[in-house]
């Protein structure tokens, strides 16, 4: 379907066309001055130098060939020579019915979908979830609904951290506390356990002790790296180890992941890789584009109009270990081989602008992707406490994930059994949940994600202002009225909607025409805050339209059949705006 902004700058079009003029000047955009109008149009402005004429004549011009306009119900011509214009009621009447029977609202499909792989979560094995694994989770995964919702195919991959120093490090504190188990035995050549030496609990008491001791001793430090070195080259003992950990703790990552409602296609991680390594490397060597420096393997990615120094990227280190940036390119090799990428989207820290950076760079010079290929980075800013300072704990450390959304829950429990006594427990702890996940995500994807957002529980679970709760309290609050019309026996599905009868309703209509043009950029430019800053107005819009319209009394049947329809299409629309940035809503709440 046709976006409604460019229904209507069409028709603008249409009238500076017939006034003599270049129908592209009818361009219409919202006004700047709703006190005056809805929609306006600045072309006469532009116009006047194009014509040598007063921008107030020619607006005057195209005003005139509008005054019977099926889509406006005024054109106004105003000093200087703006055009300030009003809707027809018929026009967006129209528009809204049509959007109400076509499949997701007459969202335009892509005539070539894309192959969109979304990297994101990102989780490193053996470590615990934390805060900073929260904002990668929450985008990522509403990225890939938008994505998906307008019809690319999209796959979505965690990217394990699983390969990287923390696992070296492992075996090589249970080496110290257990050197006589087989793995460290070089000469073994039989079976290896099938139970773990360890639990996940153990785990998480191992990776930080022997992260700090490494810290603080050379020698353990380096025979961590020579672990690390012994799992990335497959030596038998070091690699079973390496597959306990993951068998050990990957059950948990989908726990938590799977609380957040964040869902991958492909559990892969950065151990994937390892086989799209040595061909790569040989190949880069063969072009003469990676060379020796220093003993370790480099490829140049700089580039004259840099404003920043961008140093060379290090392929593989002088002991021959891969890097995170070697796991990256080898990766990207996969995706362009196995899953025909079209574009990957990264979804990591500002912090690491200058790797992907890199990455990409070697990417697009060494050939392992086509020059059409598309590699973005949406870089994420820091999750802050109140204190305006990264997020801690009350005694200062790192918040687990678990934790957090614990306290979220709890938050919301407390609320909810305020304003509602009589609820069961079950029912409230459930919608608790339910709605404590709409705190969390909708308060982290409401921002921008480049930008340092600040943490509030109490803003977050508010019931009222920019929040998850207020959404989903509107949504509620819509299903209620419907509910209580199906009781009587209705079913408002396929009511149409009449001509706007007030300000309020006619607002609100507008504003669900512009769901499209909405969905379209969020999905073009990785947005998901253009959708919350849809929801936020639409919820706003339904409810005045609520608080001033009595529907269910309304004696007159066609009004009060148009006005559930109207409520019926705001519901789906709703809905669908929180489905893709990764909640839903209870029943009731
Ligand atoms: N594991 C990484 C980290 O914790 C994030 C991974 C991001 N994705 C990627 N392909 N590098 O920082």
């Amino acid at each position: 379907m046709k976006k409604f902004l460019d229904c209507i700058s069409e028709e603008m079009g249409r009238g500076f066309e017939a006034a003599g003029y270049d129908p592209k000047l009818g361009r219409v955009t919202l006004s700047n001055r709703p006190d005056l109008c809805e929609y306006q149009c600045n072309g006469a402005m532009a116009g006047a130098k194009l014509y040598h004429k007063a921008p107030i004549m020619i607006a005057g011009d195209v005003a005139a060939k509008l005054a019977e306009s099926p889509v406006f119900s005024q054109v106004q011509a105003a000093a200087p020579g703006f055009l300030n214009l009003k809707l027809r009621e018929s026009f967006i009447r129209e528009y809204v019915n049509a959007m109400a029977a076509e499949e997701k609202f007459g969202l335009n499909m892509p005539e070539t979908p894309k192959t969109i792989v979304v990297d994101y979560g990102g989780a490193n094995v053996a470590k615990p979830l934390h805060v900073g694994h929260l904002r990668p989770a929450i985008i990522g995964e509403s990225i890939k609904r938008i994505c998906r919702y307008c019809g690319h195919h999209v796959i979505g991959d965690v990217h394990l951290g699983d390969w990287g120093t923390q696992m070296g490090l492992i075996c090589t504190e249970l080496k110290e506390r257990h050197p006589e188990l087989v793995y460290f035995d070089e000469d073994y050549t039989g079976e290896y356990p099938k139970e773990a030496p360890f639990t996940v609990s153990d785990l998480g008491e191992i990776y930080p002790t022997a992260s700090a001791r490494s810290k603080a001793d050379p020698a353990y430090r380096q025979a961590a790296l020579e672990a690390t070195l012994k799992i990335q080259r497959g030596e038998r003992g070091y690699h079973a180890l390496w597959k306990h950990i993951m068998d050990v703790s990957l059950p948990d990552l989908k726990k938590v992941y799977g609380s957040l409602e964040v869902y991958f296609d492909l559990w892969k991680g950065e151990s994937d890789a390892k086989p799209f390594i040595p061909e790569m490397v040989e190949a880069m060597k063969a072009s003469g584009l990676a060379y020796e420096s220093d003993g370790a393997l480099v490829v140049d990615v700089k580039e004259e109009t840099d404003s920043r120094e961008i140093p060379p990227c290090i392929i593989l280190k002088s002991d021959g270990a891969a890097l995170y940036a070697t796991t990256d390119l080898a990766t990207i090799k996969d995706r362009m081989e196995n899953l025909h990428a079209d574009s990957i989207i990264y979804l990591a820290d500002k912090r690491q602008e200058m790797h992907f950076q890199q990455v990409f760079r070697v990417a697009r010079k060494a050939g392992i992707v086509k020059p059409e290929t598309q590699l973005r980075h949406i870089p994420f800013g820091t999750m802050n406490g109140k204190d305006g300072k990264p997020f801690k704990t009350r005694d200062g450390g790192v918040m687990r994930l678990e934790e957090l959304i614990g306290d979220i829950d709890r938050e919301m429990l407390r609320k909810i059994l305020e304003s509602r006594h009589e609820i069961r427990e079950e029912e409230a702890k459930e919608t608790a949940r339910v709605v404590g996940l709409s705190a969390l995500k909708y308060g982290d994807l409401s921002n921008q994600a480049s930008k340092d957002y600040i943490f509030d529980v109490d803003r977050f679970t508010s019931f009222e202002g920019d929040t998850g709760p207020y959404i989903l309290y509107t949504i509620v609050r819509i299903k209620s009225i419907l509910n209580k019309y199906e009781k009587s026996g209705g079913s408002p599905e396929d009511f149409a909607v009449l001509d706007a009868v007030n300000a309020s309703e006619k607002e609100l209509m507008m504003q669900l025409c512009g769901f499209g043009a909405m969905m379209e950029a969020a999905c073009e430019e990785a947005a998901p805050h253009k959708v919350c800053a849809f929801l936020y107005d639409l919820a706003n819009a339904f409810n005045k339209f609520y608080h001033e319209t009595k529907i269910l009394t309304e004696e007159d049947r066609a009004q009060r059949e148009s006005w559930l329809g109207l409520l019926c299409l705001t519901r789906r629309v709703l809905e669908t705006c929180i489905g893709v940035l990764g909640f839903s809503a209870p029943e009731r709440m």
